[in-house]
């Protein structure tokens, strides 16, 4: 097999006679029970990945789980258990989070829009800390500390003048509505140096997501830093928290390779090792999504029809874009490349054949993959796409067509 990002795709489960197996599984019996289309995700990939992240990445430096990558309670509950904390967008998130015991201190408030009502319930709530986008943002919360005697912990959200280099999808550097321009951020901070209610801890930056290579992810990291020691050199300002944010990726098109994260990990070491000579007492962290959660899911659909047309085989199976935007490829091409992994699940070691995989809207978008090799398949055969934990399920249009949604399994 030549797709590099398959086999990576599949290496995480087990395999038995042709069949894909999920926590000891069988996918086929897991579709029977709980009907197709469906989600599973499977936990013991959720600690394995934990404990490499935990065994590869610098002992000191915290660990955050970005919610929107995948907000399903089951999978939060255990996420939540594992990491340092977690990133929350909304309100909605918060709710979810707040709801498998995490604790408001836990979370980080992270978006370019927060309204007023959604930062006065996190406020409220104790929440760890609120990652300023913009310095509006900044009166609303002293506001809202003032009106209810509270006060908060704030980050600002820099807005670099640099990206991450190669990454799908680039959220610093340029004019951008994510967080506050570089240059104005030593003078912001100055004006916050002695504010009780809005509380300045540090900095974030997150410049990136879906990166695969690790000297670009070790270079950011070095220049965020660089950056949170000038700054704190020239505002004499304590930095108490310095998130570096992450952008870590996985592979989906053929030729992708596996991020090397022991490369990331022993430039990681060096580079905090440098950082803590000018910011002894800052602790740093970083937050992760897709990394975590998405190789640990698969999206399942079973084939409804093998249709010939002018010459071209199309599988059309009983799910769709409705259900995984990501794999029609209408989620960001950069960032997700269509094909993702595609398999059949129940008849892994068939003879390959070339062919169309569709879903069942009406419409040429609701295409996962045009000419794909797969293992030859039939009507109830189930079309496997791997890799689909993170920005699956919650970053689909559900309600296009009025189809039902799909299920999702956590086992
Ligand atoms: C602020 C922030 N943090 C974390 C993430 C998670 O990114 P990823 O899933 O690529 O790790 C994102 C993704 O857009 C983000 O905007």
């Amino acid at each position: 097999m030549n797709h590099k990002a398959l086999k990576s795709a599949l290496s995480h489960f087990e395999q038995k006679d042709g069949q894909l197996l999920v926590n000891g599984h069988l996918v086929a019996e897991i579709a029977e029970e709980y009907s197709t289309p469906l989600y599973i995700y499977d936990s013991s990939f959720l600690s394995g990945r934990h404990k490499m992240l935990r065994k590869m990445l610098p002992q000191d430096l915290e660990i955050t789980y970005a919610v929107k990558a995948n907000p399903n309670a089951q999978v939060l509950r255990i996420l939540g258990k594992l990491y340092d904390g977690v990133d929350i967008a909304s309100r909605g998130e918060m709710v979810k989070a707040l709801k498998v015991g995490i604790p408001a201190q836990q979370m980080s408030f992270t978006g370019p829009g927060k309204s007023s009502a959604e930062l006065e319930y996190a406020i409220k709530l104790g929440i760890g800390s609120i990652s300023v986008e913009n310095e509006r943002e900044i009166e609303h919360i002293r506001t809202i500390c003032e009106q209810n005697d509270l006060s908060a912990n704030i980050l600002i959200r820099v807005n670099p003048d640099f990206e991450l280099a190669r990454s799908g999808m680039k959220m610093g550097g340029g004019p951008k509505q994510f967080g506050i321009d570089s240059e104005k951020v030593p003078a912001l901070v100055s004006s916050l140096k002695n504010a009780k209610r809005t509380r300045l801890r540090g900095i974030h930056i997150f410049s990136g997501s879906q990166n695969l290579v690790a000297d670009a992810i070790v270079e950011t990291f070095e220049k965020i830093i660089d950056y949170a020691c000038s700054l704190s050199a020239t505002t004499q300002i304590p930095l108490d928290i310095v998130n570096l944010g992450g952008g870590f990726g996985i592979p989906y098109y053929f030729n992708d390779s596996d991020l090397d994260l022991s490369a990331v990990g022993a430039g990681l070491r060096q580079v905090l090792a440098n950082a803590k000579k000018n910011l002894p007492g800052t602790r740093f962290k970083i937050e992760l999504g897709r990394y975590i959660v998405g190789e640990s899911g698969m999206y399942v659909g079973k084939i409804l029809y093998r249709k010939e047309s002018r010459g071209e085989i199309f599988i059309i199976i009983d799910g769709g874009l409705h259900h995984h935007l990501a794999a029609s490829g209408n989620f960001g091409q950069k960032m997700v490349h269509r094909p993702m992994p595609i398999t059949i699940a129940n008849a892994l070691d068939n003879p390959i054949e070339k062919v169309n995989v569709v879903g069942a809207l009406c419409t040429p978008l609701d295409t996962f993959g045009t000419n794909v090799e797969l293992p030859r398949a039939k009507e109830g055969d189930l079309v496997v796409v791997l890799n689909s934990g993170a920005y699956g399920f919650s970053a689909s249009p559900l309600g296009f067509l009025s189809h039902n949604p799909p299920k999702e399994v956590v086992l």
